[in-house]
């Protein structure tokens, strides 16, 4: 069977676009920023993202383009057959399943809340009416909900699921985006969030420079989608005329300003109608957005209607998300075992139904998996990626890398391997080190 590939350069775009914006910039990227000092995490985010993140983008789409293979295959592949480099990429096609696992279970939650928006459900307390949905045999209903619509446009293939869908979903989140923080920033009250949000204050990246470093990193991967494979996968559905450089800096900026403006939306909306960071809103994480950004609605004009809008933002842009995810582990069995796409993506749906339950059904298994866990298996994914391309592939790496890009880019490509053999891998393995410390 032809291996399937991506109908137009944007179409590639908007899916890795679509997979990079998810809740990593609307749910997770606020309370990381408000719960790490505000102003100053912001910074050091954006250092990592352009110093770690972007190269790291460029080391997957190499092994993708190059391999036309899912993660697993394709490592095993270009190190002639290697084994214990197929192992690499196999973990990345378990951390997938574990990522979906406890994305689905946020996912159904955001499912309920547009339709909980649309009936204000929620207004009248929203701190117990979370407390009450987030984790039992509802939630996990609606994780299998999440699930469904996610395998549905997986089923569907390269071309007629994933890039149809994203070609939509990506352009209607950024405009629906940039209108709700247009009229957020507008919100009377509104600067007192602005300014804990971009007036930079240094004092608490001082007092905890680690944390702050350790936050910032495994929050770029997490946004950027980097050590699971995720973009191995979308690049191998490249043909050779995309510029990978080029392509990387279009999706880094891209899911940068959604995080930022994601930002626009919640700190207003948090300081200007709640009055602040309650330990609430900030502490454990899920209320920024459920309780805190939530609760904001009930207290304006069409809150419904914008609650519902906004919801529905976040929807479109967890979906694309979660599509990515599930496509790695489908692409691995669709390439190395031969089984067709819907078979695959239904098997794999039907473990994740499973595994997702679980974890809708345990409080405690769910923080764990959704923080230390996934930030432990993507830091040490992507290291290992990076270690495969500068030392495996080599010059072989720059290669690809300069194929299709225009001169600016490949003058870059030097810089760009020797970083991907040293100091990023370096930089993982430190991060990850302190995690364990
Ligand atoms: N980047 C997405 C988000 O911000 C989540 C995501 C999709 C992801 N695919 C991934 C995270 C692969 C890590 C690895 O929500």
């Amino acid at each position: 069977m032809v291996r399937e590939s991506w109908g137009t350069r944007i179409g590639f775009i908007f899916a890795a676009v679509g997979s990079a914006v998810g809740l990593g910039n609307l749910w997770r990227f606020p309370w990381m920023t408000a719960e790490n000092g505000g102003s100053a995490f912001l910074v050091v985010y954006l250092a990592i993202v352009l110093i770690v993140g972007v190269p790291g983008l460029l080391a997957e789409f190499v092994i993708g383009r190059r391999s036309k293979r899912n993660p697993a295959g394709a490592l095993r592949r270009l190190a002639g057959g290697s084994d214990s480099w197929g192992l690499v990429g196999l973990l990345g096609v378990f951390t997938a399943l574990v990522l979906l696992s406890f994305y689905s279970v946020v996912g159904g939650w955001i499912l309920r809340y547009v339709g909980a928006s649309a009936t204000g459900a929620y207004f009248g307390n929203p701190g117990t009416y979370f407390g009450s949905v987030d984790f039992g045999v509802e939630a996990a209903a609606f994780h299998v909900g999440f699930l469904a619509l996610t395998a549905l446009v997986v089923a569907g293939g390269v071309r007629s699921g994933i890039e149809k869908a994203t070609k939509v979903m990506t352009p209607v989140i950024v405009v629906l985006l940039v209108a709700l923080a247009g009229w957020a920033v507008s919100q009377p009250g509104a600067g007192a969030g602005l300014s804990f949000y971009l007036d930079f204050d240094p004092s608490y990246l001082e007092s905890h420079p680690v944390s702050v470093l350790q936050a910032a990193a495994g929050q770029a991967l997490f946004t950027l989608s980097l050590g699971v494979g995720t973009m191995i996968t979308y690049a191998s559905y490249l043909g050779e005329d995309n510029s990978l450089a080029f392509d990387g800096s279009v999706i880094a900026l891209l899911n940068t300003g959604v995080g930022f403006l994601a930002g626009l939306v919640v700190f207003p909306l948090l300081f200007a109608l709640q009055g602040g960071l309650s330990e609430t809103t900030a502490g454990g994480g899920p209320g920024a957005l459920f309780v805190g950004v939530a609760g904001a609605f009930n207290q304006i004009p069409f809150g419904r209607v914008l609650a519902v809008a906004f919801f529905g933002v976040v929807l479109l842009a967890a979906l694309s998300s979660s599509i990515s995810m599930l496509e790695i582990p489908v692409a691995y069995l669709v390439d190395e075992h031969d089984v067709p796409r819907r078979a695959a993506t239904l098997g794999l749906g039907g473990l994740v139904l499973v595994t997702g339950t679980i974890c809708a059904l345990n409080p405690g298994l769910f923080t764990t998996v959704s923080g230390p866990v996934v930030d432990t298996l993507l830091t040490a994914g992507l290291a290992g990626f990076l270690v495969f391309t500068g030392w495996v592939l080599g010059k072989d790496a720059l290669a690809e890398y300069g194929t299709g890009s225009g001169a600016l880019a490949r003058s870059l490509g030097v810089p760009w391997l020797w970083s991907v053999r040293t100091v990023l891998p370096l930089f993982l393995v430190w991060t990850l080190a302190l995690s364990f410390l």
